[in-house]
Parts: C-alpha cells; structure tokens; sequence
C-alpha cells in the first residue's frame, strides 16, 4: 500500500489516508487501496474503525483534480463510480465507522466522511462542495448524502454557491457531532494539538464501542442504514426482525444476567462472534 495505513488496535482499527503532499486527494489508486484495506480488515476481532487523513492540515481534500482534469463522459462517470462504490462499502461495512476529520474535508473528503456513521473534527476543519466551481457536480455521494444529513436547503446552499463552511458552522448544521481543539498549558503552549485531541476522541468513542455487544452493534447499524430507506412501516418490520436476532446472542443472555443479577460492573464479557 502506497496511500493507505491500517493499524488494528485491538478491537478497533485505524485507517490513515497517507497522502499528505496532495492534502490526500483522492486518486484511483488511493481509492483501490482503500477498498482493498476494508477487505482486509479482520472482522473477527475488530468492532469499530476510525478513518482520518495524514498530517494536521488535511483530511481530504477532494477527488485528484488532475486526474480528472481529462476524462471522457464515460471516464467520468465510470471514476464517479469507483468512488461510490467504495464510499458505499464504508457506509455499509458491517461495523461503525468514525470519521476523525483534521481539517480540510472538501469535495471527495466532504463525502467520503457522510458515508461514515460519526463525523468528529478538530477545529481547523473546513467542509464543501466545490465543485461546480471546477464545472462538475459533486461525484462521490454528496448530492444524495449531504441533503439527507443537514435537510435540502442547506445542502442545496452549500452545493449550489461552492462555498466552505468552518467546523462551527458545520456543528451548527449537524455535519458533525463534535469538534476539538489544541489542549492548551496555562502559559498557552500546546501541550496537544487539536489533531491529537481529536484523534484520541475519536479512538476512546471506537474502543467505547467495542466493548459494547458487537452482534447487537451491527444490527444497530444495520437497522438505522436500512430503516432510512425505507418507508416506517417496513423500517420497523427491518427493526424487529434485527431486534428478535439479538436473542439467539451470549451478549443477550450475558448481558440481561448481569443486570438481573445486579452485577456492579455490568460488563459484558467480550464474545468472539461465534454466536454470528
Ligand atoms: N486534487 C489534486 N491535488 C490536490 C487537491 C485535489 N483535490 N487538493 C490539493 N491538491 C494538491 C495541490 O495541487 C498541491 O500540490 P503541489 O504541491 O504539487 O502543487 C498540494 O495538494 C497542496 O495544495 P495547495 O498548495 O493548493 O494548498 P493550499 O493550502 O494553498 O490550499 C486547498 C489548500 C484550499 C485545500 C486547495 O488545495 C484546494 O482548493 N484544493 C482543491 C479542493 C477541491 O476543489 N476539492 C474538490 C475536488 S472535486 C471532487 O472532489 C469531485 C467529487 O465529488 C468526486
């Protein structure tokens, strides 16, 4: 892999984008790599992802424009598709995906964190659309999923006038959920920057989730993903039958048992998924 670090940190992993001369643009082959890196990663052991961009400055800063600064309409749309296809895989890969977003995340890096189930960021983030400032239309999921996200008219707003919007902003609209800044001594010398703060954010929320039960996890996932393209009544019939699930699970039994038995820790121990 040329553009993709993948550390497995127990029962969570961490996706680095590693391509930090280009702000880590998108080009094909980090696009290859990527989806190649969710393939490998080992289901069996891993609960949760964090998925962040090298360096302080950049998340992602979009699609490589130079790559396709000279495709055809089918190039194009063929390229529009090899993103999609993996922003798809992330979005239903079977396990939570954090987006940690250290700082530019437009275009390409604006959509390929909505296909992500969380969105952190530190305080230097900027989120857009640019691109019918480069006479496209966003390509990667960002005229289907931002509408859906922060409701049609403010989507509609940021694609229409191209303009970014800062990490506040894009809390206030709900694009994220969090935002870090610097950690800061008395004398005002960072003792963290906003990335490491984010970045240990992002890793304690994942490892938060992995200590949770992991089959009752993906079918939290998995209900809300499919729920929301579904009309209510077949969303809760999808609810149910993903509920019923859960009791052929240890987690279940393991978990309602510590309750009933007023066990003070209320862990539950961590079962393989050999109850799947
Ligand atoms: N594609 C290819 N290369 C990119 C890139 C991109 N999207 N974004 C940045 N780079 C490269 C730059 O070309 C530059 O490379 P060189 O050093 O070889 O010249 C390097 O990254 C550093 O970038 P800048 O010198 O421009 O850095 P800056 O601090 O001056 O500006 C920026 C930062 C505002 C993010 C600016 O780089 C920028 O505007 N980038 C493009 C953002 C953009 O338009 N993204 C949307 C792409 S279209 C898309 O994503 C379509 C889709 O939906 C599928």
């Amino acid at each position: 892999m040329d553009y993709i670090l993948y550390e497995q940190k127990g029962a969570y992993g961490v996706i680095t984008i590693n391509r930090e001369k280009a702000l880590n643009a998108l080009n094909s082959q980090v696009l290859d790599e990527l989806s190649a890196t969710l393939d490998a990663v080992n289901l069996e052991e891993v609960r949760a992802l964090v998925l962040t961009g090298a360096g302080e400055k950049s998340f992602v800063a979009g699609a490589d424009i130079g790559e396709m600064s000279t495709l055809t309409k089918a190039e194009g749309e063929a390229f529009g598709k090899k993103g999609n296809d993996v922003f798809r895989k992330l979005e239903t890969f079977p396990i939570p995906v954090i987006a940690a977003i250290n700082g530019f995340a437009l275009g390409g890096g604006c959509e390929i964190s909505m296909s992500c189930d969380i969105r952190l960021c530190s305080d230097n983030a900027v989120f857009g659309q640019p691109e019918v400032g480069l006479g496209i239309t966003p390509g990667f999921g960002g005229t289907q999923r931002l509408a859906r996200l922060v409701g049609a008219g403010m989507a509609k707003q940021m694609i229409y006038t191209a303009r970014n919007i800062k990490a506040a902003d894009a809390y206030r609209i709900g694009l994220v959920n969090e935002v870090y800044s610097a950690e800061v001594d008395a004398e005002g010398n960072v003792v963290k920057t906003a990335k490491e703060v984010l970045l240990a954010a992002a890793e304690k929320m994942a490892a938060g989730i992995a200590m949770n039960a992991p089959i009752a996890v993906r079918n939290c996932k998995k209900a809300i993903n499919e729920g929301l393209d579904a009309d209510m009544d077949q969303a809760i019939v999808i609810e149910e039958k993903l509920f019923g699930d859960c009791f052929e699970t240890e987690d279940q039994r393991a978990g309602m048992g510590n309750f009933l038995e007023k066990d003070k820790e209320k862990k539950l121990k961590v079962v393989p998924f050999k109850n799947r």
